[in-house]
């Protein structure tokens, strides 16, 4: 499906005319679609049982967008959670999600984090995907002093180099993340670790926006080897998250599909699990990307154009605080006028934020634009609000959803200056 046509020269995201909704509510603002959120979830289900994965339960990594709304459709279609933080874990629960369908990444699980997951519920959540010996040695004494059981997943370091920029890949040496196979086997049997704890998973998380499956099939084969190794019935294998999405047109043609992927993990496991075990643990996934990215779009005004020599800058509403990923990552994210035109003038794309990098694009061929024109980023669904800020006293914009009846609906408002000051 594509996401994004024109029809009669005007700019449709999921069957709405954009224009029509700008009338209506002003920019900037963040537009998704139920449609496309629901399609890729069930794609993404249904391509692991189609591949033949063993019981896959999908959790969806919050951090890619923790609105209430998308979390609780994406909750009544079955979807588990991966969260790193309180309150990521509060949303995720608020938003229907069971506390037996939750993991818990990150490097820095305070104490308070980890005693509000222990007594979520009478279980707890599913499980702590722990990064080091000593916050499994405090979740170990938290469990102690609440008398409950911790669950516990190793995040495995598999020491892998995906092909992605260096600021979201995560599986090697270098990076925080994840243990060693040495501290991992050397942890077993330690009562210090395991008094009221019991490992019932590994994981791997070796990046994100991985278009290129050549490191994440290596990573998923060591962690079976190193599954093997800890000789216990564990219940699953989590094989994280981290399958890129195309925002570039070049990308179209390296971007895995869904079948690809599911294919690669069904075989991995297959071949370096269960062929070699009598245990059959479920799998788990955490992808974030690839569900919500491409269900979401940030519909921008220009404020006027300026140009400096051969410079021509269109200065819109929008800016870094709202959508970062350009100024963060140097990322590419697809631009196109609401009104379709003759793209033939380069200009750079500024938002009003005192950065130099405040740029969502340099050099990009645009019809003439003027005051008022509306202008579209593209896949913004994944890491845009989530990673927003107030920086410049700016109030955050106003997320809306297209539901599958074309109505509009407001999930979450946006913030005025009662609310900044
Ligand atoms: N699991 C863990 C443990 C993670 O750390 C992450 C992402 C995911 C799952 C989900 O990865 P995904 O499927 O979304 O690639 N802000 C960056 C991305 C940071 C990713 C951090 N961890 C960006 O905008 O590209």
């Amino acid at each position: 499906m594509s996401e994004l046509t024109y029809k009669k020269k005007k700019l449709v995201f999921s069957k709405t005319d954009i224009e029509s909704v700008a009338k209506k509510y002003k920019t900037p603002f963040f537009l998704y679609s139920e449609e496309i959120l629901v399609n890729n979830y069930q794609s993404f289900y249904e391509g692991a049982k189609a591949a033949g994965v063993r019981k896959p339960l999908v959790c969806f990594a919050m951090k890619s967008n923790p609105n209430k709304e998308l979390v609780s459709i994406l909750a009544s279609m079955g979807s588990g959670a991966d969260i790193v933080s309180g309150g990521e874990l509060r949303r995720a629960l608020e938003a229907g999600i069971p506390s037996d369908k939750i993991v818990f990444s990150g490097v820095g699980k305070t104490e308070e984090e980890i005693l509000y997951a222990l007594t979520v519920s009478k279980k707890g959540i599913y499980s702590f995907n722990v990064e080091s010996l000593e916050e499994l040695e405090l979740i170990n004494k938290c469990a102690k002093k609440t008398k409950t059981n911790a669950r516990i997943c190793f995040r495995l370091n598999p020491v892998v180099k995906p092909k992605t920029h260096k600021f979201i890949s995560t599986g090697n040496k270098t990076h925080k993340f994840g243990l060693l196979e040495k501290d991992v086997l050397a942890s077993l049997g330690k009562s210090i670790y395991w008094s009221h704890s019991t490992l019932v998973g590994l994981s791997v998380h070796i990046g994100s926006q991985l278009l290129d499956l050549k490191a994440t099939k290596r990573a998923i084969a060591i962690l079976c080897d190193v599954a093997l190794k800890t000789k216990m019935p564990l219940e699953f294998l989590d094989v994280g998250g981290g399958l890129g999405v195309d925002y570039h047109p070049d990308e179209k043609k390296r971007l895995p599909s869904i079948e690809t992927y599911m294919n690669i993990v069904a075989a991995t496991l297959d071949r370096n699990f269960y062929q070699k075990s009598d245990l059959k643990p479920r799998v788990v996934f955490e992808p974030g990307r690839r569900i919500v990215a491409k269900a979401g779009i940030f519909v921008m005004s220009v404020l006027r154009n300026k140009v400096s020599e051969n410079n021509h800058f269109v200065i819109v509403d929008g800016g870094m605080n709202d959508f970062m990923r350009p100024s963060l990552y140097d990322a590419y994210h697809g631009m196109l006028p609401v009104h379709q035109g003759l793209a033939k003038h380069p200009c750079h794309i500024v938002g009003p934020i005192c950065e130099t990098s405040d740029c969502f694009g340099s050099n990009r061929l645009m019809p003439k634009l003027k005051s008022g024109d509306l202008l579209v980023l593209q896949d913004t669904g994944a890491y845009g609000f989530s990673m927003g800020s107030n920086y410049n006293l700016r109030g955050r914009p106003l997320e809306l959803l297209i539901k599958k009846n074309q109505k509009f609906k407001t999930i979450n408002k946006p913030q005025d200056y009662k609310d900044l000051l």
